[in-house]
């Protein structure tokens, strides 16, 4: 009898500016030691790269990305007001990842207002007021307008994905968030397309909210949701203030989804949703939560939950004593010291 063999997917890594080599080292450290089978193509974007290529997203990046479909990101240096583009909207584009999923569980010991959150976020991640279709009308600025787009195949996909997604996580219901008493045409679309998907899951609960309520109910009663599918800027707004619920977004994990392509699995991209946070860059104190938990997604992607549930025990037990905490967080760890922790508590 042939004994069933792991794949060992290969991950594009980019480690990023700023703290990203430190949580980037820290991560990879833990998911070695959580029995991760992974093989590492290590390549370059961002600030770090337009110092060693010319090019914040260099050629044999995107080939490598093109190549492996899996992508672990550290975040990457945007220069406001000039400079190149965003790396991070530019991947987005490229690969088509039109899904962003984020996760936002209380974790013990970390400190916020709630100790009952557990939802996911999934945004619409390519259309709406950020298709970038904007003008000044006239040369004096006197006004600015910008155009949100909204198809049926964007919105159907995404819904779709939301659905598909509760039943493969085993989540019980789906609550679609816009703004169709006032947008009855982009939003209504919207709309239309969850309620005419909606039956083909009579397993998942469904129902919908205006995102002004949703935003109250988000602060009174958090518990109340599960997955919450929304357009483009609405899950923007909503996904940074959920991870505020559960102490910020220093461990806040995300995962960005494209589409299937002919063939071939759907390229996905993992990643911190904190920035490089340059004032701590080289300390050695930066917190790898947010990198580690996006890790775990991967491992959960490329169907190695054993060692993703691995990762989360390890990380979620050293998070809960002040001792294994980062400074961040109100502990007395640093980026070492605390990834000791998590390998330490990770268990068989
Ligand atoms: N996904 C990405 O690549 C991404 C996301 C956001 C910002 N950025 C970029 O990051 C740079 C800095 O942005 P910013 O200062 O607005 O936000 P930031 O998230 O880098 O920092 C905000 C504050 O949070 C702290 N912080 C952030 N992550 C931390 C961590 N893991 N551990 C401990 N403390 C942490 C920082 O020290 C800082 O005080 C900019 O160039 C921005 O464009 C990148």
């Amino acid at each position: 009898m042939s004994t069933p063999t792991m794949s060992r997917p290969t991950v594009t890594l980019i480690e990023g500016d700023g703290i990203g080599p430190e949580i980037t080292a820290a991560t990879v450290r833990a998911l070695e030691a959580a029995g991760a089978s992974l093989v590492w193509e290590r390549q370059d974007a961002g600030a770090g790269a337009v110092a060693k290529h010319g090019d914040p997203l260099p050629a044999a990046t995107l080939e490598s990305i093109k190549r492996t479909q899996l992508v672990l990101k550290a975040p990457l240096a945007t220069p406001s007001g000039g400079g190149y583009r965003s790396v991070n909207v530019t991947l987005r584009q490229h690969f088509d990842l039109y899904a962003n999923v984020r996760p936002v569980k209380t974790i013990p010991g970390v400190p916020s207002r709630y100790d009952n959150v557990d939802l996911v976020i999934v945004r619409e991640n390519t259309e709406d007021l950020y298709a970038g279709i904007e003008h000044y009308i006239d040369a004096r600025r006197s006004a600015a307008e910008s155009i949100g787009i909204i198809t049926r195949f964007g919105s159907e996909r995404i819904i779709r994905y939301a659905f598909e997604y509760a039943r493969t996580y085993g989540r019980k219901k789906v609550t679609l968030v816009h703004k169709a008493n006032i947008l009855k045409m982009t939003n209504g679309l919207f709309l239309d397309c969850g309620k005419a998907i909606a039956p083909e899951y009579p397993d998942i609960a469904f129902d919908d909210m205006i995102v002004d309520a949703t935003a109250m109910k988000l602060v009174l009663a958090p518990e109340r949701f599960d997955v919450i599918v929304t357009m483009n800027l609405f899950g923007d707004i909503l996904s940074d203030l959920t991870a505020g619920l559960i102490g910020g977004l220093g461990v806040a994990p995300a995962a960005n989804i494209g589409a299937q392509g002919e063939g071939s699995a759907p390229c996905a991209m993992f990643e911190a949703v904190h920035g490089t946070a340059p004032d701590i860059a080289g300390k050695g104190i930066a917190n790898p939560t947010g990198l580690m938990l996006s890790a775990a997604m991967l491992l959960d992607h490329v169907d190695q939950r054993a060692a993703a549930a691995r990762l989360r025990r390890g990380i979620f037990a050293s998070l809960a004593q002040a001792a294994t905490r980062t400074g961040d967080l109100g502990g007395k760890a640093n980026t070492a010291t605390y990834t000791d922790a998590v390998i330490a508590a990770m268990g068989d």
